[in-house]
C-alpha cells in the first residue's frame, strides 16, 4: 500500500513514437475551445513500461542528493545487480510487460488500489483535498441561501455538458487529453470497507445537503420531471434549514472523516438497519452533497491570509466536531461547502479524479455565478420538497461517533496551515526570464526547504500522464543535484551571474524530468509495477526496495502539486509524512496562490517558518536575475 496526498529520451506510446524534443517545446496543459467534444472513446495510446535501464539510470540520479558516498556504493550495487542480464529486475520487467499487453494502462488498477481504496488512514487531511473559492460577502441567510442554489444551478449545467461529452477536450501541446475522470465527478461515492473501499457510480436526480449536521434528501427535477429554478432550488434549502435549527443529536456524517477501517466496521453495522441502509443509499447515489455551514469566523479574521486559512480549513477538514466537521460526507466526490459568512469551495475524495478537472469544473462554476447566469429551461411546476435522511444510532454507532469527534479534533489541531497569496510576481516576470513557471516554482520550493532545514528534501510533484487512456499521474522527483548545488549557491557568496548559472541548471533538470514524467517515464510508477507484479506472483520483494536510496528519496518531506485554475482560488491539502509539508500552488500571471500545511506535533517543521522561507527565496530568485541582467543604460 502507498500513501497519497493529497499529483523518455525516447520511447513507444502505443505505436506512436515520442521524443523529448517532441514535447519539450509545448508541455503544458491548455482547453482547446473549439466545438470539438470529448468522444467517448478517445483511442489514446497505452501507458509505456519504461526501459527498465532508463529508469534504473534517472533513479541512480535522483537519489544521489539524499545519500552519502558509503550509501551511494550501496545503492549502486543494489541497482547494478537489478538490472543485470538474467536478474531479477529483467524478470520482474518481462512480467510488467506483459500486463501491459493485457491492459489498455497496466497501472490504472493497481493505482486505485494501492494508493486510494486499500489507504486506511483518514481521506480527511490525509488525501481529499479542500478547494478554496474566491471570498463572498454574504449580507443575510437569503443571500447564503441563493449564492448555494446559484452553485447547484452551475454544477447541474456543468454534468450536462459532462454527460453530453460536451467539455473542451484538454490539450497537452497537441496530443488530446484523458478526458474520462470528469464522468467520475458526479454521483461518485467511496463506500468503505474493512480492508479495502470501493467505488460506487451513479446517476440520479437528487444531491445531499447539510445543514446543522443533518442530512437531507433535496430533488432537483420535479414530480413532473423538469427541473427547478435557482429560486425554487433557494427555496428547497430554506426548508432544509427552517427542519434543522438545533445541531442533530448524532452526526453520521462525522464517521465518514474516520480510520477508514473503523468506518467500515461501523458501516457494516448501521447497513444491517433497513432504515440506515435506505438512508446510506440516498446518499451514495446523489449527485453531490451540500453542506450549508455555520458561519467559521471570516468576518473580522483580518487579513485575506487569515481568510485564507479559515477557508482552507474549512474545506480540508471542516474545522473539527465543533463546526464544521459533522456537515460532512467525506466519501462523496464533491461536496460543495457555502458557509454562512462567505467561506465557499468544495472538499473532493480523490480516488475518482485528480485535481485538474475539479479546478476546471471550479472556473465553470465561478464564471457562471460572476456573470449571474440562468438556466433558460422551464422551471419545474411542481417541486418535490426535501426529506430529512432518518438514521438508527445505537450504542456502537454512538461510540463509533465518539471516536471519530475525538480522531477529528486531534488531527485538526495537529494541522497546521499557511495559505497566502505571493503578490510580487508570477508567471509573467518567469516567463520573461525564458524559464518554466512551474520549474522555477518548484526551485523555489527546493531552496526554501534547504535553507530551512539545510538538508535536501526529498520532493514529489504530481505530473499529468492523461496523454495514455486512463492516465492519473507520475511523480516528478523535484530534489536533484542540480537543486541541492542551486540551493546552496544561492546561499553562499557566489556572484548573481554564477547563482543564475545554477538556477537555469536546476530549472533545467526539473523540466527535464517533468517532460519524462509526462510521458509516464518517471522512476516512482515504473518501480511501483515492479514492486507490485512481483507481490502478484510470491516472488520476495528485491534488495533494492529495502534499500536507504529507496526508502529515503520516497520520503517525500515536500509533497507539491500545480493545480491551476483562473479564478482566485486555490487547493489545499496535507503532507505526504510526519515531517513533511505539503504545497499545493495555483500560478497566475501576476500573482501565486500557495497552500502550505504541516503537522504541529512533529518538532522539525513548521509551516510559519517554510511560508517566510518560500517567500524570501522567490524573492531572492527574484533579485538575483534583475543583478545578472546587464543595464539597458
Ligand atoms: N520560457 C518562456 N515561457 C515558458 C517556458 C520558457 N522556457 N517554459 C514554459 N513556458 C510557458 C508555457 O508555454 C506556458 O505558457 P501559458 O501560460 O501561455 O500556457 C507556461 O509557461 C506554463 O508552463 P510550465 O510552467 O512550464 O508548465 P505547466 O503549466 O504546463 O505545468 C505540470 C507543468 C507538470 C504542472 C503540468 O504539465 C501538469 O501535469 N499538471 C497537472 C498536475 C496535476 O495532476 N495536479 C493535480 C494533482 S491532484
Amino acid at each position: 500500500m502507498i500513501r497519497k496526498a493529497g499529483c523518455a529520451v525516447q520511447t513507444l506510446c502505443g505505436n506512436k513514437a515520442f521524443t523529448l524534443e517532441t514535447y519539450a517545446s509545448s508541455l503544458h496543459v491548455s482547453c482547446c475551445y473549439s466545438s470539438a467534444k470529448a468522444p467517448q472513446a478517445q483511442n489514446l495510446p497505452h501507458l509505456p513500461v519504461p526501459k527498465l535501464g532508463d529508469t534504473l539510470t534517472k533513479y541512480l540520479k535522483s537519489v544521489r542528493p539524499h545519500l552519502n558516498d558509503e550509501e551511494f556504493a550501496v545503492t549502486s550495487t543494489l541497482v547494478k545487480d537489478f538490472g543485470a542480464a538474467g536478474g531479477i529486475g529483467q524478470k520482474l520487467q518481462s512480467l510488467l510487460e506483459k500486463r501491459a499487453e493485457q491492459h489498455t494502462n497496466w497501472l490504472a488498477d493497481w493505482w486505485l488500489s494501492s494508493a486510494y481504496l486499500e489507504y486506511r488512514d483518514p481521506v480527511v487531511v490525509y488525501s481529499s483535498p479542500g478547494l478554496v473559492f474566491p471570498f463572498r460577502t454574504f449580507q443575510s441567510e437569503q443571500d447564503q441561501l441563493n449564492y448555494a442554489a446559484k452553485t447547484v444551478m452551475a454544477a447541474l449545467d456543468y454534468k450536462a455538458l459532462i454527460d453530453d461529452n460536451a467539455i473542451p477536450v484538454e490539450m497537452m501541446g497537441k496530443s488530446p487529453l484523458d478526458m474520462s475522470q470528469y464522468k467520475k465527478i458526479f454521483g461518485t461515492c467511496r463506500i468503505p470497507g474493512e480492508k479495502k473501499d470501493r467505488l460506487s457510480f451513479n446517476d440520479s436526480k437528487h444531491i445531499t445537503v447539510l445543514h446543522n449536521n443533518h442530512i437531507f434528501h433535496v430533488d432537483l427535477w420535479g414530480e413532473d420531471g423538469k427541473r427547478l429554478n435557482e429560486k425554487q432550488i433557494a427555496e428547497q434549502l430554506k426548508k432544509v434549514k427552517d427542519a434543522s435549527k438545533t445541531p442533530a443529536e448524532n452526526p453520521v456524517g462525522i464517521l465518514t472523516s474516520e480510520n477508514r477501517n473503523a468506518w467500515g466496521r461501523a458501516y457494516e453495522i448501521m447497513k444491517k438497519d433497513s432504515v440506515n441502509a435506505s438512508s446510506l443509499a440516498d446518499v451514495e447515489r446523489s449527485l453531490a452533497v451540500l453542506c450549508l455551514d455555520a458561519a467559521a469566523g471570516l468576518r473580522g479574521a483580518g487579513g485575506k491570509d487569515r481568510q485564507q486559512n479559515i477557508a482552507a480549513a474549512q474545506t480540508i477538514h471542516g474545522g473539527g466536531s465543533g463546526a464544521n466537521g459533522g456537515n460532512r460526507w467525506f466519501d462523496k466526490t464533491i461536496q460543495f461547502i457555502v458557509g454562512a459568512d462567505g467561506v465557499t469551495g468544495l472538499t473532493y475524495e480523490h480516488s475518482p479524479a485528480e485535481g485538474q478537472p475539479i479546478a476546471v469544473m471550479t472556473d465553470f462554476i465561478i464564471d457562471y455565478i460572476d456573470k449571474n447566469k440562468s438556466s433558460d429551461q422551464a422551471a419545474s411546476s411542481s417541486p418535490l420538497p426535501p426529506v430529512a435522511l432518518k438514521f438508527n444510532v445505537n450504542d456502537d454507532v454512538k461510540a463509533s461517533i465518539n471516536t471519530a469527534k475525538d480522531n477529528l479534533d486531534r488531527l485538526v489541531a495537529d494541522l497546521e496551515l499557511n495559505c497566502f497569496t505571493f503578490d510580487k510576481y508570477g508567471k509573467s516576470f518567469i516567463k520573461s526570464q525564458k524559464m518554466s513557471p512551474d520549474s522555477y516554482l518548484q526551485m523555489a520550493m527546493q531552496y526554501a526547504f534547504y535553507r530551512l532545514h539545510k538538508t535536501p528534501g526529498a520532493h514529489y510533484e504530481s505530473a499529468a500522464t492523461r496523454m495514455f487512456a486512463g492516465g492519473r499521474t507520475e511523480t516528478i522527483r523535484s530534489c536533484s543535484v542540480e537543486s541541492v548545488e542551486f540551493a546552496r549557491a544561492m546561499l553562499g557568496p557566489a556572484p548573481p551571474k554564477e547563482k543564475v548559472v545554477a538556477m537555469q541548471r536546476a530549472v533545467n533538470a526539473h523540466k527535464n524530468y517533468t517532460v519524462q514524467a509526462l510521458q509516464g517515464l518517471g522512476v516512482d510508477r515504473h518501480l511501483l509495477g515492479l514492486k507490485l507484479v512481483a507481490i502478484e506472483n510470491g516472488i520476495d520483494l528485491p534488495k533494492l526496495y529495502l534499500d536507504a536510496g529507496y526508502v529515503k528519496s520516497a520520503h517525500m518531506r515536500l509533497s507539491t502539486s500545480q493545480v491551476a485554475c483562473r479564478c482566485d482560488g486555490f487547493m489545499c491539502y496535507g503532507p505526504l509524512v510526519a515531517d513533511g509539508y505539503a504545497t499545493c500552488y495555483n500560478p497566475r500571471e501576476r500573482d501565486v496562490n500557495f497552500a502550505t500545511s504541516a503537522f504541529n506535533s512533529h518538532p522539525a517543521t513548521s509551516c510559519q517558518s517554510y511560508r517566510a522561507a518560500l517567500e524570501d527565496s522567490l524573492k531572492d530568485m527574484h533579485d538575483v536575475l534583475l543583478q545578472a541582467t546587464p543595464s539597458k543604460l
